[in-house]
């Protein structure tokens, strides 16, 4: 493994990617080739591997960077990156499954430049289709020789996403909510299954409790600036790039956290942010436009942007207490780099 490091030294993201992606696909492939009927038919066009009427494509099937952030924190422990294929698969089934029911509560239809799996399929057989893939995670992992720690990891990643995604849907409902509580839901809803590839990678290389611990907080602290850049891109993305429809956010009236930071900033734009955002009527692509220019007037871009810069270098904090190989410090940190400082 170390001759092969040496020569990867200082490798751009897309390198890692491409790298992590061909270590991840054929058994990620395997795994959901378990799947049955409808189910099977419904994920392989979710990943990408089938067009809308059950044939052969290869269409963009995300980046793959939880798996890659867990083969790397497995080598930042000193072990292979082959020994956490199975970390490396679970939590990219987990990662789908919370995407195919994200997008039925989003009422989104449109993902990675595609149709959303349940505004072709319907609600439900997209819903059981996440359930399936989930389930499989869990099959998968509990078969390695690694066992308790690692279903534990992976069990506590999913729950805090599942209570994420709770609290994510009911701030919809309220008119209250506090820059505290939305980034407790953010880090719940993205930052815990980012750690968790960070963790179970680091289980499954043989790392000691304490780097696996170093390692899940780079993870989180990434993953909530990566979902800090996401709910900015859901604002000012350029829908060509990120392949999500625009302002959908704005007009599902989510509690993003640029969003809270301007309506708990005390401005007079606050002020009006709040009057459109808890309207009876729904907004209309224009009063989306208006609110997104209210979010940035009230200073949420400027803090959002800010406290991704400050969790980035938090992340790299965490990072270097893991004590990786330089090499593989250099791979994660250019991960985290790609994450919190993305287009797309
Ligand atoms: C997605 O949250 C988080 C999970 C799926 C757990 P969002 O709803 O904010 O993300 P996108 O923009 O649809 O990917
Ligand atoms: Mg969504
Ligand atoms: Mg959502």
């Amino acid at each position: 493994m170390s001759a092969a490091r040496e020569t990867t030294r200082g490798r751009p993201a897309a390198e890692i990617l491409r790298w992590s992606r061909a270590l991840l696909d054929p058994a990620l492939r395997a795994a959901v080739g378990e799947l049955s009927g409808e189910m099977r038919g419904i994920a392989e066009y979710h990943f990408g591997w089938r067009d809308a009427a059950g044939g052969p494509a290869d269409a963009p099937a995300g980046k793959a960077v939880r798996p890659a952030l867990a083969f790397l924190a497995a080598e930042a422990v000193g072990g292979g990156a082959a020994d956490a294929v199975p970390a490396a698969v679970a939590i990219e089934l987990a990662h789908n499954f919370s995407l195919l029911h994200d997008d039925v509560m989003d009422g989104d239809t449109e993902r990675r430049h595609r149709a959303t799996a349940w505004s072709l399929f319907g609600a439900t057989p997209a819903v059981l289709a996440g359930d399936a893939l989930l389930a499989c995670a869990v099959e998968g992992l509990a078969a390695d020789t690694v066992g308790g720690p690692a279903v534990r990891t992976f069990g506590r990643a999913v729950r805090e996403l599942v209570e994420g995604q709770s609290a994510d849907i009911s701030f919809e409902r309220r008119a209250d909510v506090t820059l505290a509580e939305c980034e407790a839901m953010a880090a719940k809803k993205t930052g815990a299954l980012i750690g968790g590839a960070c963790a179970l990678g680091a289980i499954f290389g043989g790392g000691s409790p304490a780097r696996v611990a170093r390692l899940r907080g780079f993870g989180e602290r990434v993953g909530l600036a990566f979902q800090i850049v996401d709910d900015l891109l859901g604002i000012w993305g350029d829908a060509a790039v990120t392949g999500k429809p625009v302002h959908s956010d704005l007009v599902n009236r989510k509690k993003s956290l640029p969003v809270v930071a301007a309506l708990t900033s005390g401005t007079s734009e606050a002020a009006e942010l709040a009057a459109l955002y808890h309207r009876a009527e729904p907004l209309a692509a224009p009063d989306a436009a208006r609110a997104a220019d209210l979010v940035a007037r009230a200073g949420g871009r400027a803090w959002a942007n800010a406290r991704a810069a400050e969790l980035r270098a938090e992340a790299l904090t965490e990072l270097d207490a893991a004590a990786p190989a330089p090499s593989v410090r250099d791979d994660l940190a250019e991960l985290a780099r790609l994450l919190t400082d993305r287009d797309h």
